[in-house]
């Protein structure tokens, strides 16, 4: 097979694991077994948490499939008529979070119930038992059931049912109660009430349960997971009672059904962590965090490659024959990689977006890095609207804070920030008043970092948030912006610093242009041209023992001290003249940009002080020997 198809055919899968299992990779050899898996399977953690895109879906999905979860199993992904009945549901008598850890735990007792009807016929041949027979008429009686509801009725309109009922009364009949009487008081509370009712549903679920003998032993329990609940979501009050409902219903329940049921719940880092709620430490022991490392990404790229290739493709053959071997000078895909925030579906999107500009829009055989370069810039842009609106719940004001960002360097101090955000700080409090505790200085980095758009300088290291790491804290004083939104900021490069305009072109030179004048001897000119050779000479030394300072910075700065030096270099001895170069302009010139850097550098304390002052020293020497006696060479009165 030649590189041409082979490229045609390459694709990394969709997006979303909804998508993907059904027309995409994901069942298809594509799903990557990681630790969260894992941990789902094996039913020793119950939360599932992890930021979008991370892969709670695909989870999901997975252990949906054959090969996944060996029991039976049953997904609620409430829409958004079934969420607005959740948020609006409410009990006279019961705190918000209570009422709604009631109607989640109808929710589980109604679907064992169907589970447990439908499962008898099938697994158990004992259908014919008392205690299934009332969950039967019980459902039917409550318009519950799958055969009273066609399409086994949507969770919306049902949830309307069984939410009425809870407020009044549900028919309790199939389990021998006698409607409202046998409950007690009339005069005790609705919530009451509703407690009452619900607990004779599902011990008639229990007991069931036990009379079949479905304990974990004969077959592995019912697999009961709630996914997608973000789509629910939104900041009200009302919404953080819907969650957190969530999590007491299903520890509850998991307790109530013992070793019949599981429960997984998959839940969006950002909601998890929002939600504040006294009992929130006893759910620590059921989290499992999803964090992607960049090899597992490389494995997952290479798992998806295969699959939709459909032929054993080499790890080598995928990064060196379809993508470039590097990109930048860097091993392509650490490179790629490290653009992407650390989720599969980040890796999916740029690589697919790759693919795209050279396969489907370029009909090249293999992706180039001007490809690669290309796909970054759309891949950048499209991140930058995502983390806004991912955050658009917990953060409304995130987009207007990567406007700080725009058209600067990526490396940014403490005090940096503190100047611009100065300049913009009334007019987003202006607009976003209810914030206004969020919007200062220490609370904004916070968020910058906590959303993965900041990382922070640690040592020789930049960490970017990942769930695990410490929070800023206040003494650290220097962070970059993750490369995944540098294109689309204009921020490609480590520092603002000026560019040197150099007086001699490439194409002057490549000419030939400048002309040499023989042999001799040094003049004034020649000698103060080694001068400005010798000052950058002595900046670049500088600059190399300013160790404490971040790689990308030093090298930015050394870079633009090597402009001025191929510069000057370029003009043979003895030819200044000739070549039309006033050798005092030149070097009070040079001496202004080196102050300008100086005072650049000194803005945006990156720690280049000392870099910052010798450029300065550098700065007085030229001065002094433009101007200064002919035949010094002005080295004295250097620093
Ligand atoms: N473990 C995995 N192996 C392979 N692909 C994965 C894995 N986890 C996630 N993906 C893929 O990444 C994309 C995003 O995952 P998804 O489950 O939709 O994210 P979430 O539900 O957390 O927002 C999907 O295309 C999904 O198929
Ligand atoms: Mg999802």
């Amino acid at each position: 097979m030649t590189d041409g198809p082979l490229l045609a055919q390459l694709n990394f899968g969709r997006e979303d694991a909804e998508r993907d299992a059904t027309e995409g990779l994901l069942l298809r050899g594509g799903f990557l077994e990681n630790a969260a898996y894992r941990g789902a399977l094996s039913g020793r953690k119950m939360l599932i948490i992890g930021r979008k895109g991370s892969g709670k879906s695909a989870i999901c999905m997975r252990l949906m499939s054959d090969g996944g979860h060996d029991g039976d199993k049953i997904l609620i992904t409430p829409d958004e008529a079934a969420g607005e009945e959740i948020r609006r549901f409410e009990l006279q008598g019961l705190p918000g979070d209570s009422a709604k850890e009631l109607i989640w735990r109808y929710v589980f007792a109604v679907h064992a119930a169907r589970h447990i009807v439908a499962h008898a016929k099938g697994a158990h041949a004992g259908h014919r038992l008392d205690s299934v027979k009332a969950l039967g008429r019980f459902l039917k009686q409550n318009g519950e059931s799958p055969d009273a509801t066609p399409g086994n009725g949507r969770l919306g309109e049902r949830l309307a049912q069984g939410a009425r009922g809870l407020q009044t009364s549900l028919a309790l009949e199939a389990f021998g109660v006698k409607a409202s009487m046998d409950l007690g008081q009339p005069s005790s509370s609705e919530g009451a009430g509703a407690l009452k009712q619900l607990e004779v549903v599902e011990q008639g679920v229990v007991k069931a349960f036990g009379e079949l003998g479905c304990d974990g032993d004969v077959h592995a329990p019912l697999l009961l997971m709630v996914d997608q609940l973000e789509r629910v979501w939104s900041a009200e009050p009302d919404s953080n009672s819907m969650v957190i409902g969530l999590l007491l219903a299903a520890k509850h329940a998991a307790s109530q059904y013992g070793r019949s049921v599981r429960f997984l719940l998959f839940l969006r880092a950002d909601i998890y962590d929002s939600l504040s709620f006294g009992e929130g430490d006893k759910f620590h022991g059921d989290e499992l965090r999803i964090v992607w490392t960049q090899q597992a990404l490389k494995d997952l790229v290479l798992a998806r490659a295969r699959a939709s290739v459909r032929e054993e493709l080499s790890e080598e053959r995928l990064w060196k024959d379809l993508f470039p071997a590097t990109v930048e000078g860097e091993d392509t895909a650490t490179y790629l990689l490290r653009h992407c925030l650390p989720r599969p579906r980040d890796a999916i999107q740029f690589l697919n977006a790759c693919q795209d500009e050279a396969g489907l829009k370029g009909q090249r055989e293999r992706i180039t890095e001007a490809d690669v370069d290309q796909a970054g810039r759309q891949f950048s842009t499209w991140k930058r609207k995502d983390l806004a609106s991912e955050y658009e719940v917990a953060h409304p004001f995130l987009k207007h804070l990567f406007l700080l960002f725009e058209n600067t360097g990526y490396v940014v101090s403490r005090s940096t920030l503190a100047t611009r955000y100065e300049a913009a700080a009334a007019s987003i409090h202006a607009k976003f008043p209810a914030y206004v505790d969020t919007l200062t200085l220490t609370g904004i980095i916070g968020v910058l970092y906590e959303v993965g758009f900041l990382g922070v300088r640690r040592g020789n290291d930049v960490v970017f948030a990942d769930g695990h790491h410490l929070p800023v804290q206040p003494h650290e004083t220097e962070f970059q912006i993750h490369p995944c939104f540098r294109a689309a900021l204009g921020a490609t490069s480590a520092t603002d610093l000026r560019h040197y305009e150099p007086r001699f072109s490439d194409e002057r030179l490549a000419s030939g242009s400048l002309t040499a004048s023989g042999s001799s001897p040094l003049n004034r000119d020649d000698r103060l041209l080694r001068a400005v050779a010798s000052s950058c000479r002595s900046i670049l030394g500088q600059i190399e023992r300013a160790v404490q300072l971040t790689r990308a910075v030093s090298d930015e700065i050394g870079q633009r001290i090597g402009r001025v030096l191929d510069d000057v270099n370029r003009i043979p001895p003895g030819s200044a003249r000739s070549n039309g170069v006033d050798v005092d302009e030149y070097l009070h010139s040079t001496a202004r940009y080196f102050r300008t850097l100086a005072v650049q550098l000194s803005a945006g304390s990156l720690g280049a002080d000392r870099v910052a002052d010798r450029l300065e020293a550098e700065a007085r020497r030229l001065i002094r020997l433009a101007g200064g006696a002919q035949g010094s060479t002005g080295d004295s009165l250097g620093p």
